[in-house]
């Protein structure tokens, strides 16, 4: 009996640490800084249906893949891969979705600490009254200064490395998910916030419009791979990070449903970030839907700087994104981490510090792409939009696109039914046909027209 309760207990524990551990991976900069601002750069509504659609079709079909590999594996995700091709005697290739998402990881999270260190410098920033009462063309002109200044984007982005190593390396990774437990609703609950004021402050029936309303004519194909490329990136998928988190999951716990719960909450709050930023962008002057990467720190500190309290409410936002940016970077380098000491025989404190440390160097690009090297472009595309594209548009698709035809194709159906879990059969049924059919076909489509859209078009 006390036996039985345990279990349950412990089961009980373990499908919410993952569905916190993987929550805290999902929501993060994609959400709240890139989903706005790339709907903004493709004009809005089609792209965001398209978005939504690849969600549904390529994400949670590929999620509950890589959560049912991770947990049969159980380890990290190049040796998870090695384990479950060696047992089904299938071929080495194989391993290399294990590797891409750790070169993916380790990219990702260069330009991502970047990001996160504006993030950093705004609650500084917010709290000091600077932008207090500012209008739109205000907060973009200071944002610019930051954009242009070197010296203090290297500052911020190695601060929120030394913060996010720091944390590992002390071993509080547990804390992590207490930090996720508290600070995610309250984020969630600011964002509310947030909008009631944007909507009252800015345009909010053109931020419907501009988001809901289908037109065709403003997204092209390249912008429906980049919608693709989003699906993935805002899941955390196609590199690894929710195949290693899927190790927590107890043995049996429903993958379908819980990843279904992680995607709805993941979506949620980049549509309110997106109901938040936009009717400020059509309800000032100085800030455009196309702004670009700068979105997000050109129209919140407007809201912000114009209601009750709101250098406090400000400072809270910023600190409260950090923590989503940190929780997310865990994930980004842990595949990484995981291999390194499974497999090079290195210990978690030297594994992070060695990852982090290339990550950080090649993050140095990205922070001069954005000043001294803004000049340097290939086709029209900086270093760190070249680092973007490649990794969230080629790589995590890429990926994903291999793990949809391995689970899909070369696993057997008995093996991977019984991995899945305690699913209805029939959402098992039409989950398999999604992922041997739809999924590659739209991920195949869309990466091969995208690409020569882009290239060849363009
Ligand atoms: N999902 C995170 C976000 O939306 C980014 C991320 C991508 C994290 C891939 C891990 C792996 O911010």
């Amino acid at each position: 009996m006390g036996d039985s309760r345990e279990r349950l207990h412990g089961t009980w524990a373990s499908r919410w640490t993952f569905i916190l551990a993987a929550t805290g991976s999902a929501v993060g900069l994609g959400n709240i800084w890139k989903f706005p601002y790339i709907a903004g750069e493709n004009g809005g509504g089609a792209f965001v249906l398209m978005y939504l659609a690849c969600i549904l079709l390529v994400g949670v079909p590929v999620m509950m893949a890589e959560v049912m590999l991770g947990r049969k594996g159980r380890m990290s995700p190049i040796n998870a891969m090695r384990r479950i091709t060696r047992e089904a005697g299938l071929h080495g290739r194989w391993n290399g979705i294990g590797w891409m998402g750790v070169v993916a990881g380790v990219l990702i999270l260069s330009y991502y600490a970047v990001i996160a260190g504006w993030a950093l410098y705004y609650v500084v920033k917010m709290s000091d009254g600077s932008l207090q009462g500012a209008s739109g063309d205000e907060a973009a002109r200071q944002f610019a200064a930051l954009l242009g200044d070197p010296g203090t984007l290297i500052f911020c982005q190695t601060l929120f490395m030394v913060l996010t190593m720091g944390v590992v390396v002390a071993g509080v990774v547990r804390g992590l998910g207490v930090a996720v437990r508290t600070l995610m609703p309250l984020l969630f609950v600011l964002l509310v916030v947030l909008l009631v004021y944007s909507a009252r402050q800015g345009d909010f029936a053109a931020a419907v419009d501009f988001l809901f309303s289908f037109r065709t004519e403003s997204l092209t194909w390249t912008g429906v791979l980049v919608s693709l490329g989003h699906a993935f990136f805002t899941l955390s998928l196609g590199m690894g990070a929710i195949m290693a988190y899927g190790a927590y999951m107890p043995e049996h716990a429903p993958i379908g449903k819980t990843v279904i719960t992680i995607a709805i909450l993941d979506t949620l709050v980049a549509l309110m970030a997106g109901m938040a930023i936009f009717p400020i962008v059509f309800g000032s002057p100085g800030v455009e839907p196309n702004a670009g990467p700068s979105l997000m720190f050109q129209t919140l500190p407007v809201i912000f700087g114009n209601m009750p309290g709101g250098l406090f409410f400000g400072a809270l936002f910023f600190v409260l994104v950090s923590v989503a940016a940190w929780s997310s970077s865990i994930s980004l380098i842990e595949p990484g981490v995981a291999w390194l000491i499974e497999s090079k025989g290195m210990n978690r404190v030297t594994a992070n510090l060695l990852l982090g440390f290339v990550a950080w160097l090649i993050g140095l690009g990205t922070v001069l792409s954005f000043n001294v090297w803004q000049g340097y472009t290939l086709g029209g595309d900086t270093f760190f939009d070249i680092m973007d594209f490649f990794t969230a548009s080629v790589m995590l698709p890429l990926t994903g696109l291999f793990i949809a035809i391995f689970v899909g194709w070369i696993m057997k159906p008995g093996v991977v039914f019984e991995a899945l879990g305690d699913d209805a059969p029939r959402t098992l049924q039409a989950w398999r046909f999604i992922l041997r059919y739809l999924s590659p076909l739209a991920i195949g489509v869309i990466f091969v027209v995208g690409l020569y859209n882009k290239f060849f078009l363009a």
